[in-house]
């Protein structure tokens, strides 16, 4: 049995990640996309929140199952026994940062392969972030993330009614 972690912040879910999710899990037996808790960015939505978003985003895919962690991903990895892990990879600049997290995840685990996707164009430059920017400001963020995620984020980010 191939089980490998598609970890992130997920702070929501973008049609990016989905990619590399559904990607994944035609390579491996089972995904398990573990969702970090990631206190430290002061993330738009709670860690449940981005858990039933990534739920809802994920249904249709049987062989993939979601999780939480807050911690290191190589007790994650070895919590779910995943020997793997994948990641998307967008533009250069992700190179960096990914290259640093893989020599440290190999240095706590040698028995942990990291596997990157390459994002197609369409979502070289696709990000949580921009869509958090772009929908706070009122923005249609709805080609870029699953139908869930564009509802929750224009409940979060809908004009708020002051009685007079
Ligand atoms: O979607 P993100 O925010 O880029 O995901 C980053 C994440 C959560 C995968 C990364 O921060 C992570 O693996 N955090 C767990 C903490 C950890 O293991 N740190 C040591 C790796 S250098």
């Amino acid at each position: 049995m191939k089980r490998a972690l598609v970890p992130g912040t997920f702070d929501p879910i973008t049609a990016g990640h989905l990619d590399v999710i559904s990607r994944a899990a035609q390579v491996f037996d089972e995904v398990v996309v573990s969702v970090a808790a990631s206190k430290k960015k002061g993330p738009l939505f709670t860690l449940e929140e981005r858990v039933a978003l990534v739920k809802e985003a994920t249904a249709d895919l049987p062989n993939v199952s979601v999780v939480c962690f807050d911690g290191l991903l190589v007790d994650c990895a070895r919590k779910y026994d995943a020997h793997a892990v994948v990641k998307g990879l967008r533009v250069v600049t992700d190179f960096e940062y990914e290259f640093q997290m893989t020599a440290m995840n190999y240095e706590l685990s040698e028995s942990l392969e990291t596997f990157f996707i390459m994002s197609p164009p369409k979502y070289m430059y696709l990000s949580s972030s921009v869509v958090r920017e772009i929908s706070s400001m009122g923005g249609d963020v709805s080609k870029f993330v699953p139908a869930c995620v564009d509802k929750a984020l224009k409940k979060r980010f809908a004009p708020k009614q002051f009685e007079v």
